[in-house]
């Protein structure tokens, strides 16, 4: 991995996951799985953001707790620490380094685009971190530094990945090829997983009642009760159509745990109730996650293993970054 790469030839893979809140299955449904798929094709790093965390008040004993429970949950669901990077974003001097030097290249106006932001700080107001309105630069920062060839990410991070792309442009514009332009991957079934209760939003860490979420590590009578109550609508056929918001997003949730093809799904439910697909669905998902919670367990037995396995990952991919800050600060007469 890493510097290796010249002689593999493979392709480099960078993504990042925020350590708040409960991971759910629409990270691991939109990112984590396919995180996991390319391990063995790609060059691939991955980054626990908790300076991104930290762009909203986070109790510390909580964050630290967290950044080991996302680590801990990355590999339990099937990174492989020995032949893929899992490291913690502030562990790496350089993301910091290179978003203060990105904000002098970036007009505000392009940051004042960006629909996250405008409905997080919606909230918060006029409180609202200038960590949260600078947000993107610090995730284009992540992805730029490692020569990203690929950033596979769910669909709520495309405008993200856009800005990254422009911003990269316009400094290599100036001051000669430094980057490498990310393309987004984001897959075609699964890129937006909705809410239980509220299927007409994103399922999210952040938003929405706990009934709308399904965590990784939910036990199993939780799982099956969140399901069972999931808002569906008053028509009775079990089908594919996206203008059925909760039904279609139970119907894909199940097609991603089972791997089932639609027509063979909507067969089995066929002239079959909301009830029997709910009981059904609660099954393969909580099947789906026993493996995930069970070595989720054994790992954590030992904590430090878990640290240990993130400061090896930053000493490993260190150097990549260091190299692309060089460049840069190299191209703009500084350091
Ligand atoms: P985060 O922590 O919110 O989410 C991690 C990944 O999960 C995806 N995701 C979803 N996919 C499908 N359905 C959903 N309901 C759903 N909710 C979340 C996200 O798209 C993401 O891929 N800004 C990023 C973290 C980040 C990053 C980066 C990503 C920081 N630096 C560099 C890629 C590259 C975020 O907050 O993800």
């Amino acid at each position: 991995m890493g510097d290796k790469r010249g002689e593999m030839k493979k392709k480099r893979v960078f993504s990042g996951i925020q350590p708040t809140g409960d991971i759910h299955i629409g990270n691991y449904l939109g990112a984590i799985k396919h995180w996991v798929s390319i391990q063995s094709e790609f060059d691939c790093v991955y980054c626990v953001v908790d300076l991104h965390a930290i762009t909203i008040p986070q109790d510390p004993k909580v964050l630290k707790a967290k950044i080991r429970e996302v680590a801990g949950l990355l590999i339990a669901a099937g990174i492989d620490p020995e032949q893929t990077a899992i490291f913690a974003q502030s562990h790496i001097t350089a993301h910091s380094e290179l978003t203060w030097i990105l904000n002098c290249f970036t007009p505000m106006g392009w940051l004042q685009r960006m629909t996250q932001f405008k409905e997080k700080s919606e909230r918060q107001k006029e409180k609202v971190s200038v960590g949260l309105f600078d947000y993107p630069v610090l995730m284009a920062s992540d992805i730029l530094l490692y020569d990203t060839d690929l950033v596979p990410v769910g669909e709520d991070q495309k405008q993200h990945l856009e800005f990254t792309r422009d911003l990269a442009q316009r400094f290599n514009a100036v001051y000669g090829e430094t980057f490498v332009l990310p393309d987004a991957s984001i897959p075609e079934v699964g890129a937006r997983i909705m809410g239980l209760e509220n299927p007409t939003k994103k399922m999210s860490k952040s938003e929405g009642g706990e009934g709308n979420t399904i965590n990784l590590l939910d036990p199993p009578d939780i799982i099956r009760a969140k399901i069972k109550r999931a808002t569906t609508d008053s028509l009775r056929e079990i089908r594919f159509d996206e203008s059925r918001h909760g039904i279609h997003n139970l119907l894909v949730i199940y097609e991603l745990f089972t791997g089932e093809d639609r027509g063979d799904i909507e067969a089995r439910f066929e002239g079959k109730g909301y009830a029997d697909l709910k009981n059904k669905l609660g099954e393969v998902v909580v099947e789906g996650l026993r493996p995930i919670q069970t070595r989720y367990k054994e790992l954590t037995e030992d904590p430090q293993h878990i640290d240990s396995l993130l400061t090896r990952a930053a000493e490993r991919v260190r150097p990549i970054a260091e190299r692309v800050l060089k460049k840069v600060k190299d191209g703009i007469g500084i350091g």
